[in-house]
């Protein structure tokens, strides 16, 4: 199969050395892409800055920056995948003025204004008009599974995977993860902690499984059972 995978932090530019972004350090999309890969699948990473070497083997890979340059490598190339992981960390909000200089200091407090960022997620199946398996990330503090099942159904995914990013020992930056999967069928299963490479290679399975249309409903395979 064809797959798309997000993956990274962005960066929103304030001035020409200083920028807007996040923790994301990229490890868990780099992983799917290496997992699929190697699973003889066609990738293409759509990556945000990180201090990782792309996985060999990738039919395509975009190296992009801000919000905007991630919606356009992903709507340039997104046409004739069989599924899309939007792992990427991507900024929600960006300065409406990047400043052409170095801003200097001067008052004792200094205000940006900020507006939205492209949604990539939300623009796969209203704006690319696609079709294909639609797997979005969601990282949240809180009421983990309320939000995942509100954002599965407002970007029109078949696979929400939500990790906990409260929790200092999993996650962001970390070699491992622990994730929940919110199936669009209303199913739901954790994965308990493991290491990044391990979870893509569960993820990767699970993604090949939607895309023969299988579904959550597969059985008697083990993939979507609860745990
Ligand atoms: N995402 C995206 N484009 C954005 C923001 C997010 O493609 N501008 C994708 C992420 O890659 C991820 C999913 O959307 O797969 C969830 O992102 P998140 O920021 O958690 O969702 P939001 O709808 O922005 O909700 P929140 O209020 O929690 O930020």
């Amino acid at each position: 199969m064809r797959l798309l995978l997000t993956a990274g932090p962005t960066r929103e530019a304030i001035d020409p050395v200083r920028f807007l972004t996040n923790r994301s350090s990229g490890k868990m999309g780099y992983a799917i892409a290496e997992a699929a890969v190697g699973r003889g699948h066609e990738v293409i990473l759509v990556s945000g800055p990180v201090n990782l070497e792309p996985p060999s083997g990738l039919v395509d890979f975009a190296s992009v920056e801000s919000a905007r340059e991630m919606f356009e490598a992903v709507r340039d190339r997104i046409g004739e995948c069989d599924a899309a992981i939007f792992c990427a960390a991507v900024a929600d909000y960006r300065p409406v003025k990047i400043h052409e200089e170095k801003i200097k200091k001067s008052d004792d407090s200094l205000t940006l204004e900020l507006e939205k960022t492209e949604d990539i997620l939300g623009s796969a199946r209203s704006i690319f008009g696609f079709h294909g398996v639609l797997v979005g990330f969601a990282a949240e503090t809180h009421n983990l599974e309320e939000f995942a099942w509100a954002k599965l159904e407002k970007k029109g995914c078949d696979l929400l995977v939500a990790n906990d990013v409260s929790r200092r020992d999993i996650g962001f930056d970390s070699d491992e993860n622990e994730v929940r999967l919110f199936f669009h069928n209303g199913r739901r299963k954790t994965m308990p902690a493991n290491s990044k490479a391990a979870i893509g290679e569960k993820l990767v399975e699970i993604i090949e499984a939607l895309v023969k249309g299988a579904g959550a409903d597969a059985s008697p395979s083990d993939l979507f059972a609860d745990r």
